[in-house]
């Protein structure tokens, strides 16, 4: 199975070589699950993108973030049926579009949108129960209030970071902010269980706000499991009663050990617990109640 590409709804996919996206990564975009021809979360993922094109001045109001998701979805029924799978990872990217010399955005600019439905991941079916392996990662994450949550282009932390280790044993690796705090893994959310409760990183600083962890977070409250928001530096996490992480992709992952890096001396384990389970449990229920393609509005 093709990877589908559309770039502003064509299969030619000539893209400007002064598109801002790819000179300043002046742009957002969205990594979203297909299965069984569902798109997973999609409101979710649409919130994400709105906020982001609103916050870098992609768009210059609400209706115009509304009438750019609208083209986008066209995009995604359009390039579904050339894809000919039901189960696949749908990435869609919107640049400020072409601009010229200089970091100056264009007094009128036209959104470059890319609109990928690529084959599933293989290799990760067994690891939502198994567990992952982890390490912490030495690249800290850059703090700019302005941009947290977002998930914008400029994903160097994270490059930088991922780069820290080659081993396919080590699934995931813990970030921090420069003050120590864990923020997140490099792809992931992080959620720390304390005694029945949930303790989540503030994202005001850096991070993304993940459209997983938003979904895990609402069914955990709506289970009447307390989720708090705070500070969670080394010590927090290492004695957490059970670690996982989150995001559009692999659902929950729980975190069953940390290994050793240059950051990190020693192995430390977590259990897979009860809590971590049940969430697992019910989220698969929501996830198999996800729009089709073809319903997308
Ligand atoms: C740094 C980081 N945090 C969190 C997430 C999770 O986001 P989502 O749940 O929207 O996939 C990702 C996903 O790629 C990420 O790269």
């Amino acid at each position: 199975m093709q990877a589908v590409t559309l770039v502003n709804g064509s299969h030619n996919l000539g893209l400007d070589a002064l598109d801002r996206g790819l000179a300043y990564g002046d742009g957002v975009f969205e990594t979203i699950a297909l299965r069984q021809g569902q798109v997973q979360l999609w409101q979710g993922h649409c919130q994400r993108l709105t906020k982001g094109l609103l916050r870098l001045g992609l768009v210059p109001d609400a209706a115009s973030a509304a009438a750019l998701v609208s083209t986008l979805i066209a995009d995604v029924k359009a390039a579904y049926p050339v894809f000919e799978a039901v189960d696949g990872v749908l990435k869609i990217t919107l640049t400020r579009g072409v601009g010229g010399r200089g970091y100056a955005a264009p007094q009128v600019s036209q959104c470059t949108r890319i609109v990928t439905l690529a084959p599933w991941p293989s290799g990760r079916e067994g690891l939502s129960t198994a567990g992952v392996n982890s390490r912490l990662c030495c690249h800290p994450w850059s703090v700019n209030a302005a941009l947290a949550g977002l998930k914008h282009l400029n994903r160097l932390d994270q490059v930088m970071a991922r780069n820290e280790w080659q081993d396919p044993d080590i699934h995931e690796g813990f970030m921090l902010d420069p003050e120590a705090n864990i923020i997140s893994g490099v792809m992931s959310n992080v959620f720390i269980e304390q005694q029945g409760c949930l303790l989540v990183p503030a994202l005001d600083q850096c991070g993304i706000a993940g459209v997983m962890a938003q979904e895990v977070r609402h069914i955990a409250e709506q289970a009447g499991i307390n989720v708090k928001v705070g500070q969670i530096n080394i010590a927090a996490l290492l004695n957490a009663d059970a670690v996982f992480m989150t995001n559009s992709l692999n659902g929950i992952w729980p975190v069953v050990n940390l290994r050793p890096s240059t950051c990190q001396t020693k192995t430390h384990s977590w259990p897979i617990s009860d809590l971590t389970v049940t969430l697992q449990q019910s989220l698969a229920v929501r996830l198999s109640q996800q729009p089709l393609v073809s319903q997308l509005c």
